[in-house]
């Protein structure tokens, strides 16, 4: 059945034979909100260890899909998920899989950073205490300066534990949301414009630390930064108007697009 997959097969093309099992294999996917249908058929494979970026002109539907990836989407009433995301194999939407432990699997940062009103030290032993991950203080302790040191904020923040999280620069803070997500020991991290609201400088410390966790997990991230998706991912996947239009290594699809529509776009002629 995969074989008549069109994406599946230009991803085997792409030479993505060599990059293992998808760890997310999504199969035609759409997603409605009411009766507008905003993402049509769309079906791409994920990979751990690289990072996928997706791109497209706005209102495309980057974020309604990648909301998809960890059941997101069933927080809008009026949206509707068809077709099948598996995730190791395992369908997310018709299995038994509980939502909460699928959002630790499949972590997400959003674009404006939305740390908890607790302070450093708790934003990140939250989510290792709900999921019973810690069975003491000195392992909660252990996973907190570990999350913040692979968010590379430890240095910054190891003597103000219990300042608020929200009393951090804005940088500071999509990094503790980093820190996070990483703290449940999740499989893929799902992140939508994590810089868009950051400046440079925070910008480029972001794309650092996605580059040193790939190594360890699935990274998709949404960027409207052709130049950001250039840096920092391997595979890029072309949105347009609901559909996947191209999804290939990061080099092919910005120097040898198969498509006209992505020559179009990367070349800047619209979005
Ligand atoms: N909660 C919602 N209810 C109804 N329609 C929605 C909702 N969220 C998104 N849409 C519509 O779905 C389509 C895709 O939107 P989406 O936010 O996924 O695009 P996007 O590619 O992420 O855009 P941007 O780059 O501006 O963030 C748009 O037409 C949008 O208006
Ligand atoms: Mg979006």
């Amino acid at each position: 059945m995969k074989m008549n997959n069109p994406d599946l097969e230009s991803s085997v093309a792409a030479g993505f034979t060599d990059a293992g099992p998808a760890k997310i294999s999504a199969n035609k996917v759409s997603v409605y909100y009411g009766e507008k249908k905003a993402i049509d058929e769309v079906s791409i494979d994920i990979h751990t260890r690289y990072v996928t970026a997706f791109i497209g002109p706005s209102g495309c539907g980057k974020s309604t899909f990648l909301r998809t990836l960890n059941r997101m989407n069933d927080t809008i009433p009026s949206a509707r998920v068809d077709g099948e995301i598996l995730l190791d194999g395992q369908d997310i939407y018709r299995s038994k899989m509980d939502v909460v432990q699928l959002r630790a699997r499949v972590g997400m940062v959003f674009q404006k950073p939305n740390p908890f009103p607790k302070s450093i030290y708790d934003n990140i032993a939250y989510g290792p205490k709900i999921h019973g991950i810690a069975q003491s203080k000195s392992e909660l302790d252990e996973i907190v300066e570990q999350s913040l040191r692979r968010a590379g904020l430890w240095e910054e923040v190891k003597d103000r534990l219990t300042d608020s999280g929200t009393a951090l620069s804005g940088g500071q803070q999509q990094r503790l949301c980093i820190a996070r997500a990483i703290a449940v020991d999740p499989e893929v991290i799902l992140m939508d414009e994590p810089c868009s609201a950051l400046d440079p400088i925070a910008t480029a410390r972001i794309e650092e630390l996605i580059d040193e966790l790939r190594g360890r997990y699935a990274i998709v991230i949404v960027t409207h930064s052709m130049q950001q998706a250039a840096r920092v991912s391997q595979r890029t996947a072309f949105f347009h108007l609901g559909n996947l239009v191209e999804y290939g290594r990061t080099s092919d699809i910005f120097t040898n697009p198969r498509k006209e529509r992505t020559k179009d776009y990367i070349t800047g002629r619209y979005g």
